[in-house]
């Protein structure tokens, strides 16, 4: 099969690499790809967002499967441009990716699914914002409610800065606020067959002990020790299976990857979101455990034909992903700095350095280019080792200013976790 991977972050360098390990994959392209991604894919430098230009990319190339990796271009129609030239295409059409291009949207879907969700209001003034800041109470959580990269979401006790960030944003989402842990779980569908994967757990925020900004997600690690033993049936049960019965209800029929964001609260499972698309990092350490070929997967996502594939299968023990990201990330990150150590950290036993933000600079050095610049993701026969490899290959990556967590997976090896 020959497949071409949309998009250049490091969720699409994780599926050029699965793919390319898969050997019923014989070419892997890109569009436009990362400085990483050439040595397992052939880059294109077209523009993702292009639909026009991807499909003639695709057409040319003689292209069985592409796989659509970020929302931009779901959200954009790309997935509807390469269908209509005939392709077989991993991702949403257009209309069905405003499950995650519009906040507002994805409640009204949930509230007719009846999937258990914050309560929540979508405002278009100042005052309704007030209104609903003050009818929910603090620790106030107020969206953006269009795509922001993960960036458009408050969660404060500061009442001002709530209505600041509303002020900002034009349209919002406000609702309660939900405790509890955060787990996402993925599901693989054709808008028929919905087959969940592993659940994965990932660190919003900027920095350790989950202070500071969110951010698209400083980590990741899979799977979760301390997760409830029906939470993947529950979730399918009352979440995937009803959201995308809806999807078709409405004539919007959702296939490629389901992504749900789930709080594990005190007063039960709650969606914090909907993504349309694989979640980045959480890819980079469940596609380290994946043993199901990914192609099939993906490609009977993408015809129609996953009721054939079955539930996807698992190597045991457990990965570790750990973002390092540019400094100045989340609010604006520096570019242009020297990065070095990656060769000597992707040599170590179950890693993988993942790029994302890399480019070459002009006298041909790896040089940083966005706010997550890689991430090592590394597996082990269980999430100490994982972690303590993940570690070792991040003590060896230098780039100036940058930063990471410290305490990605600790608290799950630890069992200090109470869902
Ligand atoms: P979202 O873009 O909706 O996933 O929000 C980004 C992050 O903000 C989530 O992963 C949570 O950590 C946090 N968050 C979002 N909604 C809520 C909520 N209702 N209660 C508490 N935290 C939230
Ligand atoms: N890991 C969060 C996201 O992909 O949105």
């Amino acid at each position: 099969m020959k497949t071409l991977v949309i998009g250049g972050g490091g969720r699409e360098h994780a599926l050029a690499l699965a793919l390319s390990r898969d050997p019923q994959v014989e070419q892997v392209h890109a569009a436009p790809g990362n400085p990483g991604m050439a040595d397992c894919a052939k880059l294109h430098p077209v523009d993702p967002m292009d639909g026009e230009a991807v499909a003639l990319l695709a057409t040319e190339l003689g292209i069985d499967l592409v796989v659509v990796g970020p929302e931009g271009p779901l959200v954009a129609g790309v997935a509807d441009a390469i269908r209509a030239a005939g392709i077989a295409c991993f991702g949403p059409s257009g209309r069905a990716a405003q499950l995650e291009g519009s906040k507002a949207f994805a409640k009204q879907v949930m509230a007719a699914a009846e999937v258990p969700t914050a309560l929540a209001h979508v405002c278009d003034t100042a005052e309704q914002a007030e209104a609903a800041l003050d009818a929910f109470g603090a620790p106030y959580v107020v969206k953006d409610d269009g795509l922001a990269a993960g960036k458009g979401v408050i969660v404060t006790d500061d009442r001002q800065a709530a209505l600041d960030h509303a002020a900002g944003c034009g349209r919002v989402v406000i609702e309660e606020y939900l405790d509890g842990p955060e787990v996402s779980l993925f599901a693989i569908t054709d808008g028929e067959t919905v087959l969940p994967l592993q659940p994965a757990q990932d660190f919003k925020r900027a920095c350790d002990n989950d202070e500071g900004p969110n951010t698209g997600g400083m980590g990741a690690y899979t799977p979760l020790p301390w997760a409830p033993d029906d939470l993947v049936a529950d979730v399918t049960r009352r979440v995937l299976k009803p959201t995308i019965e809806e999807m078709t209800r409405r004539g919007t029929p959702f296939s490629g990857l389901l992504y749900a964001g789930l709080a594990l609260t005190s007063r039960g499972m709650r969606v914090v979101e909907f993504n349309a698309r694989f979640g980045d990092p959480e890819t980079q350490a469940l596609l380290a455990l994946l043993e199901t070929p990914i192609s099939a997967l993906l490609y009977g996502a993408a015809t129609g034909a996953l009721g054939e594939v079955g539930l996807p299968q698992w190597r045991k023990g457990a990965a570790v992903t750990v973002v390092v990201a540019a400094e100045g990330y989340p609010e604006s990150p520096r570019k242009g700095d020297r990065i070095t150590g990656v060769a000597e950290a992707d040599a170590i036993e179950g890693v993988d350095v993942i790029h994302a933000g890399t480019a070459i600079d002009v006298d041909g050095n790896l040089v940083t280019a966005g706010g997550r610049i890689l991430a090592v993701t590394a597996t082990g026969k269980d999430l100490s080792q994982a972690r303590a490899r993940a570690y070792e290959g991040i003590a060896l990556i230098r780039i100036a200013g940058a930063h990471h967590r410290t305490d990605i997976a600790l608290k799950a090896e630890q069992g200090t976790i109470e869902p």
